[in-house]
């Protein structure tokens, strides 16, 4: 008797020998030795993780594509520097699944994907929401060398290479809004949550783990979140390779990394910003004011207009934004 990831599998090549042809649940039953309930289920299972199969009620199934298909050896194949890659269906959330790895491996790098996550996490406590193979969710170790005056602007490295590396793919303006969220058309379609550990002797960083979520597809927002979030598919009308994505976004930022004594990643976070020369509304420390921000200096501090003089801010949340001639 086959197991369930032998006969999905199995049901694949059925699948994928007939391109947009109709195959039947009961061919298929036949083939496999099963019965065409237990297809219906397998073939559900396959469009969770991102398979394009379209299902006719009661006459049978029709592979369209794997374009949204998470792929190891490919992702693994193109990656530079080479590194290990752990594709999961699901998970709470990646960066608790590195978090729990990196404390018994001893590799230098590793990336960790998931279709979907049951707890996805982001800054200061929120939820991700991290939906069926509808986004990226992704999850890098990395074990610096660098010291801590480096590791504060890693998330605005992380920022610029997701910014670029959506440009590149999609030509799509992704712009930044301080600290970390990535913008296209004043919609937040990427979030980037940093975490560091750092040893007990010596208050060195042991690791960081850098986690970006991605809304590639199409997909359901409540009332709250459909004016605030979008996807790679609403904004370019297409359907683009959630590997191709990944393998942009992490060669950029591996490239930064290892030339991050220069500070070219944060001209580039610079000139992505999506706050420059706006009037925004910052919220620190229960408190919320609204500024004119005039720049972002190569420390990534927000430098906003208050009483006619500059301020630098270091930490805080814009929670809105108006043009300056609005
Ligand atoms: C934010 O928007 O505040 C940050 C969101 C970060 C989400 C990513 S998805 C992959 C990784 N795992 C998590 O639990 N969070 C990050």
């Amino acid at each position: 008797m086959l197991n369930n990831q032998e006969i999905k599998k199995q049901i694949l090549k059925i699948l994928k020998a007939h391109p947009n042809q109709l195959i039947t649940g009961a061919y298929i039953a036949n083939t496999c030795h099963i019965t065409r309930s237990y297809v219906s289920k397998v073939v559900k299972e396959l469009i969770e993780i991102g398979y394009y199969i379209q299902i006719k009620n009661r006459s049978g199934y029709i592979y369209q594509s794997d374009n949204k298909v998470l792929d190891q050896e490919y992702l693994k194949k193109n990656l530079k520097p080479l590194m290990d890659v752990i594709v999961l269906d699901k998970v709470d959330s990646t960066n608790n699944y590195l978090k729990i790895l990196a404390k018994d491996s001893k590799k230098e790098k590793i990336l960790v994907v998931a279709n979907m996550q049951t707890a996805g996490r982001g800054r200061l406590g929120r939820n991700f929401l991290s939906n069926n193979a509808s986004g990226i969710y992704m999850s890098m170790l990395i074990r610096p060398t660098f010291n801590l005056e480096y590791a504060k602007k890693l998330t605005c490295l992380v920022a610029s290479a997701v910014s670029i590396a959506i440009k590149k793919m999609t030509n799509l303006d992704a712009k930044i809004k301080w600290v970390n969220d990535i913008y296209i058309n004043n919609k937040k379609v990427c979030g980037i949550l940093t975490e560091a550990a750092t040893q007990f002797e010596g208050g060195n960083l042991e690791y960081i783990i850098i986690g970006i979520g991605v809304n590639m597809y199409h997909q359901h927002f409540d009332d709250d979140l459909v004016k605030k979030v979008t996807t790679i598919e609403d904004e370019s009308g297409q359907i683009y390779s959630r590997n191709d994505l990944i393998i942009t976004i992490i060669n950029q930022v591996n490239q930064y990394l290892e030339n991050i004594t220069n500070d070219i990643y944060m001209e580039d976070y610079i000139k992505r910003s999506l706050v420059i020369n706006k009037k925004v509304e910052l919220q620190k420390n229960d408190t919320t004011q609204e500024v004119l921000v005039k720049g972002i200096t190569k420390d990534g501090e927000l430098e906003i207009l208050v009483n006619n003089t500059i301020q630098k801010v270091t930490s805080g949340e814009i929670t809105r934004m108006v043009l300056l001639n609005e």
